[in-house]
C-alpha cells in the first residue's frame, strides 16, 4: 500500500493530542506534538510512545532517560502546532515548569504522565519506547482530539438542540418529531473553527 493511502485509513483512527517533552544533555527543555501515544500496563504502570527517528530530539530519550506525555486541552492547539514544527524554539512563549522529578511539564494541559524511559523497539521510521510511569496527575474534560488530518474537539449534544435539528429533519420529510435519542446529553466531534 502507497504512503498516502495508509496516512488516510490511520486518519480514520481518533485520538487525543499530546506533547511529549524530555531534555537535552544539557538539560534544555525540548518536546513533540506525538498522538502514538497509548496506555499499556496497570501493573506495572506502563505506558508507550512512538518516536520518528529522524526527530531532532530522537537522541534526547535515551540521553536523559525521562520523558513526560502532556495530554492537550481543547484551547491548546496552537501548542500542538508549536511543537510539530521543526527548527523552532518550542518552549519560546509557552508557560511550562520543571516537576520535582526533573521533567519539563508544559502548564494549563488537562494532565501528564512522568516517566522513565524504558526499552525502545524497532517501529520501521520510530522507535517504539515503554514508559514507566513514575507521576500522573489529570483534571479536565476537554481535550483536543484529531481526527483526519485535523483537530477536533468534543461537544455536548444538548436536548434542546437534537430536538430543534432533529424536528426540521422530520418536518422537512413531512413526518412526526422523532422522540429523544438515547444519546442525547453525550459528546460528540466537532471540528475546530
Ligand atoms: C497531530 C500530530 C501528531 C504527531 N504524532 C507524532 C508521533 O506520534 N510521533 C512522532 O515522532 N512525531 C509525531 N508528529 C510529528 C512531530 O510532532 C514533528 O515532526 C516534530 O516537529 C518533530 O520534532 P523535532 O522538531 O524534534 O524534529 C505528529 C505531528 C502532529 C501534527
Amino acid at each position: 500500500m502507497d504512503a498516502r493511502e495508509i496516512r488516510h485509513v490511520m486518519g480514520h483512527f481518533a485520538t487525543g493530542v499530546t506533547i511529549i517533552t524530555t531534555k537535552d544533555k544539557a538539560g534544555v527543555p525540548t518536546g513533540i506534538t506525538a498522538n502514538a501515544f497509548s496506555s499499556l500496563s496497570l501493573d506495572p504502570p506502563l505506558v508507550l510512545v512512538c518516536i520518528d527517528k529522524k526527530a531532532n530530539c530522537y537522541d534526547c530519550f535515551e540521553d536523559s532517560g525521562l520523558f513526560a506525555v502532556n495530554l492537550l486541552g481543547e484551547h491548546q492547539e496552537h501548542i500542538a502546532n508549536r511543537f510539530a514544527t521543526k527548527g523552532i524554539e518550542k518552549f519560546q512563549d509557552i508557560a511550562w515548569h520543571m516537576s520535582g522529578n526533573d521533567i519539563p511539564l508544559l502548564d494549563e494541559t488537562i494532565g501528564y504522565i512522568e516517566c522513565t524511559v524504558g526499552p525502545g523497539y524497532d517501529g520501521g521510521d520510530h522507535t517504539i519506547y515503554l514508559g514507566q510511569v513514575i507521576h500522573a496527575q489529570a483534571a479536565g474534560e476537554r481535550p483536543l482530539l484529531f481526527f483526519k488530518g485535523k483537530y477536533q474537539r468534543l461537544r455536548k449534544r444538548t436536548r434542546s438542540a437534537w430536538g430543534a435539528r432533529g424536528r426540521m429533519r422530520w418536518a422537512r420529510a413531512g413526518l412526526k418529531p422523532a422522540p429523544t435519542p438515547p444519546c442525547a446529553g453525550t459528546s460528540r466531534v466537532e471540528t475546530c473553527p
